[in-house]
């Protein structure tokens, strides 16, 4: 690169990938559209993360830009069709966060079945020696349901089968490569599973996708699991089904408006809470801080992206 080119830093990044993005660009740190206009006519690229993505209003004040570098794969935070028209580069850190936001929904799924999180809350209360602990419920054999069957989905697939659960899934369009039954009819699959796990793209979409009626389908003894996005679910159904006891229990690592999630999620004993951290590991936001910096640094040399959507 001859010049160091101007990038707006939409999310915060760890430190060693700041560091690099500042010894190699000129680095905007966003804060709000109105401080944007001194320099928003310089601003050839943009740094941001899959839950923030690149509002309209922030890319239609940026007329001289050429590339969005996502730290993450999410990209419902984007209008695409409109990058496309004016010719923006988009990428993402495809294959990057895939394992580990697998072992999230894993996770989730046994804090909630297993009740660690509600056993942990217990023994730190003092209440082990006077109040009978609640017996929990198994993973093996039960049935697990995936909506949404890309890299995550088939890579939660993997780790389920090993805790001997069966499966099946749900998707836009079947998989003939993998052996897992395809349901084509996402009510279907939660009537059917007793672990229901979110792992579909955001967007328009999937947009509350799950609500009260596929929540009844998962039933009194299923849980929902949502390591995709809030939007795919109708929260106010959501919370009734949870409070009502229609469905068993939630892990949730996303909500619809983070990290000002509604407070009626702190008071239900039936869910296990996460402010949106399937992919927050040093090792893989350092794999994911890299790419999104190599992609920018590819499009300034004049090469094409190294994970490009768009
Ligand atoms: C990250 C995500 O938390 O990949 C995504 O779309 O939502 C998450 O992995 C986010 O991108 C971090 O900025």
């Amino acid at each position: 690169m001859s010049s160091r080119p101007d990038i707006l830093a939409i999310d915060q990044f760890p430190p060693a990938i700041k560091e690099r993005l500042e010894s190699l660009f000129t680095i905007h740190q966003y804060e709000g559209t109105e401080a944007l206009s001194p320099y928003a006519d310089k601003i050839r690229g943009v740094a941001t993360g899959g839950g923030s993505g690149l509002p309209r209003p922030i890319m239609d004040a940026l007329p001289a830009l050429e590339v969005i570098s996502v730290n993450g794969v999410g990209t419902d935070q984007i209008d695409l069709e409109k990058a496309r028209q004016r010719k923006i580069g988009v990428a993402t850190t495809l294959g990057t966060l895939t394992d580990d936001v697998a072992d999230m929904a894993i996770a989730l799924m046994l804090a909630v079945m297993r009740e660690t999180v509600l056993n942990d809350r217990l023994v730190r209360a003092g209440k082990w020696p006077t109040q009978p602990l609640p017996l929990s419920r198994s993973v093996n054999k039960k049935r697990m349901g995936i909506a949404g069957f890309g890299h995550i989905g088939q890579a939660i697939a993997h780790r389920a089968t090993a805790f001997g659960m069966e499966l099946a899934y749900f998707n836009s369009r079947p998989r003939p490569e993998s052996t897992v039954r395809f349901e084509p009819d996402l009510k279907a699959l939660a009537d059917w599973s007793d672990v229901l796990v979110l792992a579909v793209s955001g967007g328009p979409r999937s947009a509350n996708m799950v609500d009260a009626a596929i929540l009844d389908a998962l039933g009194p003894d299923g849980v929902l699991i949502n390591i995709a996005r809030g939007s795919v679910v109708d929260e106010a159904a959501l919370l009734s089904a949870l409070k009502q006891k229609r469905i068993a229990g939630a892990g949730l690592d996303v909500f619809q408006n983070e990290p000002n999630i509604n407070p009626e999620f702190f008071t239900l004993e039936n869910t296990v809470l996460q402010a949106h951290q399937a992919s927050a590991t040093v090792e893989t936001r350092t794999a994911m801080g890299n790419l999104m910096v190599d992609n920018l640094v590819a499009h300034f040399e004049g090469k094409p992206l190294l994970t490009p959507i768009l």
